[in-house]
């Protein structure tokens, strides 16, 4: 009989794209995934460290778990991910279930790990070797999947902001080979993908091809049957004019973009160590527009990192209002063990924190809802990934990545149909199919 793998995935996509694979690495060890934690012999936390609260939710989900080990003492209960690399050690002490952690870096060490379990032992690996651990996992398997699919072209991060763990979470930058990459997304594509969002920590980092993170781009585009192409984090030094230049010429390449900025001050981003001005975001933008002039942008901001004025959140607001997002993601600072901002004088009150926080995302929302609204009456392509809530919808996204529900044949799922957009929500458009010509 196999045995069952649960797994539960705390953090960001990238956590998503290892769970897949970690998932298809004990496989081969003979586990089929569950989505029930009660009827699992082995599950396994993939976590997140980057902020305080992120890193707690381990802490107590391990303590509801406790009850499962004590009916199924043969119960194996693992930490994979970001706070495992950053907590090992402590986590074995703090919680005696736990019987095996794994750092992202060691993923493709784990059958072997899984196999010392057996005997009883409690396994620990938070090495970060230096070769490249997808090709160490078994290749994706060939079941038929949904229409999108995430794929990791590169792995850690050498900016250092003064805020993040991830640095030390993720290890170095690396990028994976091109010729790997695309033969995994031709694996994909076969196995019914339309549309891959490429990941990276760094992803516009990414050299691992002659052409930089633009040449596989490129490259990607010309695969039959790939029809929409994404990609994510990205950091603002990093966007080279070849990136800029492909979102004008590669019609594959979404017209959406993660670019985070995190402030708007100055002061404060010399502070974050994030080594760019809010005039030079800006004038990245600007020529991103130049390149796609419908691109939609989307950020992540922090409010109250140490030494915040009013002022200084005055800049934030500004360059909001100049950028114009038509989605974002905001933040408290949070106080990270071992980053150097955690040692900065003028940590900032909570309170004043929440206050700026509620203000910018006010903002935020403002300018999500105006960009929401003007898609009424545009014709947009829309990927349908699923049936929606009522009878005979669907829902997908469009290029823009809204989400979209419009009344449509099941059979259209996993295709890309014209739909007119016919009204607004703050978070999702209602569209109306129309005929294809
Ligand atoms: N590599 C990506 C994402 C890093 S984590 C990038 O550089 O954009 C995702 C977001 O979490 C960051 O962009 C930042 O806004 C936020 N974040 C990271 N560390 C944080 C901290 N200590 N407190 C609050 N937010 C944080
Ligand atoms: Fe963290 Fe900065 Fe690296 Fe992003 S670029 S992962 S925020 S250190
Ligand atoms: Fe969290 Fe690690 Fe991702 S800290 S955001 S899971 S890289």
């Amino acid at each position: 009989m196999s045995r069952k793998l649960y797994i539960k995935t705390y953090g960001c996509q990238m956590n998503v794209y290892d769970s897949e694979r970690m998932s298809e690495a004990l496989g081969g060890q003979g586990y089929v995934p569950t989505d029930r934690p009660e009827e699992a012999d082995m599950i396994l936390l993939n976590t997140c460290h980057i902020r305080e609260k992120a890193a707690e939710k381990v802490y107590s989900e391990l303590g509801r778990l406790k009850h499962l080990k004590a009916e199924k003492p043969d119960l194996k209960i693992g930490v994979a991910g970001c706070v495992a690399q950053a907590e090992g050690e402590e986590i074995m002490r703090r919680q005696p279930l736990v019987d095996l952690v794994v750092g992202p870096q060691s993923y493709h060490r784990l059958p072997q790990m899984e196999a010392r379990l057996g005997s009883g032992a409690k396994v620990l690996d938070t090495d970060m070797p230096e070769d490249d651990k997808f090709e160490g996992l078994k290749g994706r398997t060939k079941a038929k999947r949904g229409p999108t699919a995430f794929l990791t072209v590169q792995e850690g991060c050498d900016k250092f902001c003064s805020f993040c763990v991830v640095p030390y979470t993720r290890g170095a930058e690396q990028s994976r080979p091109a010729d790997r990459i695309m033969a995994e997304a031709r694996e994909l594509v076969e196995a019914g993908v339309r549309e891959i969002t490429l990941l990276g920590q760094n992803v516009n980092a990414y050299h691992g091809h002659a052409g930089d993170l633009a040449g596989l781009v490129r490259d990607l585009a010309g695969i039959d049957g790939l029809d929409r192409i994404r990609y994510t984090t990205s950091h603002p030094n990093d966007m080279d004019d070849a990136l800029i230049a492909a979102h004008g010429e590669v019609p594959e390449l979404m017209p959406y973009l993660h670019l985070p900025v995190q402030s708007g001050s100055d002061r404060i981003l010399k502070a974050m160590n994030r080594k760019h001005t809010a005039e030079s975001y800006l004038a990245i933008v600007e020529r991103l527009r130049a390149a796609r002039p419908d691109l939609l942008l989307s950020g992540d901001f922090i409010v109250g990192f140490p030494g915040e004025t009013d002022a200084d959140f005055e800049d934030t607001l500004a360059l909001v209002r100049a950028v114009g997002y038509g989605q974002a993601y905001s933040f408290k600072y949070s106080a990270r063990p071992g980053t150097p901002a955690m040692e900065r004088k003028g940590q900032v009150d909570e309170a004043v924190k929440s206050d700026r926080l509620a203000r910018l995302q006010a903002l935020l929302a403002e300018q999500q809802a105006a960009a929401q609204e003007a898609m009424v009456g545009r014709e947009v392509t829309v990927l349908f990934e699923k049936a929606g809530r009522m009878p005979g919808q669907l829902v997908g996204k469009s290029g823009h990545l809204q989400a979209v529900h419009a009344e449509a044949d099941a059979a259209l799922i996993g295709t890309i149909a014209p739909v007119r957009i016919a009204a607004a929500a703050p978070n999702s458009l209602k569209g109306e199919l129309l005929e294809r010509v």
